[in-house]
């Protein structure tokens, strides 16, 4: 290549380096895609850029985005795997410089004729993660020149890293935790409703106007809980969960959980135990995170707790580990209810009547234990009480 272009090699290489974090960091499909092939074009100096998403059911490539076209416009577009450029891309694995399409056999006219732009020159990728092609990346019309082999390059580059971050977000589309959401969302949403449908009667005495103002204040904090928690979980789930490593004292922060949790059982007429020795070891870990963990456990002690009952935070270590402890005398667990406690959204039966909540809380815990290489444990006996004890090493693992 030409000196000038050289000179340019590395700011276009740091621009792909920036678009690549941005792009791990969107699971939003449509907003993805969009950006995707934004930074296609201007990484290679194109008019427009395009994506094709292949269908591995029907085996049909489908126009998803495209720089110079709106989405209703081109979702009816499928273009055949045989004969059309894009098609052949998929089929070989293989990137493809065509300098002037109108002498290819490949080129499919159909989009053209939807968009109305008029193809000349184009670049196309295959999107490949690590074992199956997902589509193609195309680039059209070179502002200036000839697409170039380190166009080529660049756009494989880009090609790479976005087809992990479709695919990363076609799962999480796909995921069950969307679906439990949805569903979650519907009973307070209906409470919402069915509220302000009664508002609006003129007949209501001010003391049920009341209630069912109350009513609206409480299911909209429902809501709010339930979006951060979600949001909480879905960050761990898909590995996006930032952890900041740290040593600290773990004594300070069983001191410090104390200080939170011990007025709110005081409140509630329990009483609050802290028993742990006076020296225990210093712990790498996230600490903000550690401490939601025993929070969340202490507000399930004190929430599930029986009139007058008991919460003891307690912890030992050992020469490898942090053992933390959090006992509550409530009305204990179920073998049956034990056995989906950890599940997304589980409530055991009569807790609603108990305390509000999520059901989200220890799915939360058990990812943040894990994530550490720790583990949470439970025992539970109906009647009399449950123990939660959480391991955890003291420097985890890389
Ligand atoms: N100490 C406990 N005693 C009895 N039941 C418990 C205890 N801890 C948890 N549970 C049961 O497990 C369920 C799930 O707990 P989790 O902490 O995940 O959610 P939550 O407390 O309902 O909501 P959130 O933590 O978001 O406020 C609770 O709803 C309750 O039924
Ligand atoms: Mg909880």
């Amino acid at each position: 290549m030409t000196g000038p272009r050289k000179t340019t090699l590395p700011k276009r290489y740091q621009r792909l380096l920036d678009i690549s974090r941005d792009l791990a960091s969107t699971l939003d499909l449509e907003a993805l895609l969009d950006r995707i092939v934004h930074a296609a074009a201007e990484l290679t100096g194109a008019q427009e850029a395009s994506i094709l998403l292949y269908d591995q059911i029907t085996k049909e490539l489908h126009f998803e985005v495209a720089t110079n076209m709106s989405q209703p416009m081109m979702r009816g577009i499928i273009v055949p795997l045989d004969g059309s450029i894009a098609g052949w891309i998929v089929a070989n694995r293989q990137p493809v410089i065509i300098a002037d399409t109108a002498q290819d056999q490949r080129h499919f006219v159909r989009v053209a004729q939807v968009t109305k732009v008029k193809t000349t020159c184009l670049l196309g990728v295959p999107l490949v993660t690590k074992d199956k092609v997902i589509g193609a990346l195309e680039a059209i019309n070179k502002r200036s020149g000839q697409f170039s082999e380190e166009d080529q390059d660049l756009l494989t580059a880009l090609g790479a890293q976005a087809a992990v971050a479709i695919e990363n977000a076609r799962l999480f589309q796909q995921s069950d935790l969307i679906s439990d959401l949805v569903h979650e969302l519907r009973t307070p949403m209906a409470s919402l409703s069915t509220a302000a449908h009664l508002l609006l009667r003129t007949d209501l005495p001010d003391e049920q106007r009341h209630r069912i103002v109350e009513i609206i204040h409480d299911e909209t904090f429902r809501i709010s809980d339930l979006a951060s928690s979600f949001l909480d979980l879905a960050r761990l789930e898909s590995g996006r969960a930032q952890f900041r490593l740290e040593t600290f004292d773990s004594r300070n922060l069983l001191e410090d959980c104390d200080g939170v949790m011990r007025s709110r059982a005081l409140d509630k007429g329990l009483s609050f135990d802290l028993v742990i020795p006076s020296k225990l070891p210093e712990i790498k870990a996230d600490r903000d995170k550690i401490k939601q963990v025993v929070l969340n456990l202490l507000s399930n002690a004190i929430k599930y707790n029986s009139s007058q009952g008991k919460v003891t935070l307690g912890a030992s270590a050992t020469a490898e580990e942090l053992v933390i402890t959090v006992s509550d005398t409530g009305a204990g667990l179920s073998p049956e209810s034990l056995s989906h406690l950890f599940e997304k959204f589980y409530r055991a039966p009569g807790s609603e009547k108990l305390a509000s909540g999520t059901g989200l809380g220890l799915s939360i815990c058990k990812r943040i234990v894990e994530a550490h290489n720790g583990r949470i444990t439970v025992k539970s006996e109906v009647g009399v009480g449950t123990l939660f004890t959480v391991y955890l090493p003291l420097k985890p693992g890389e």
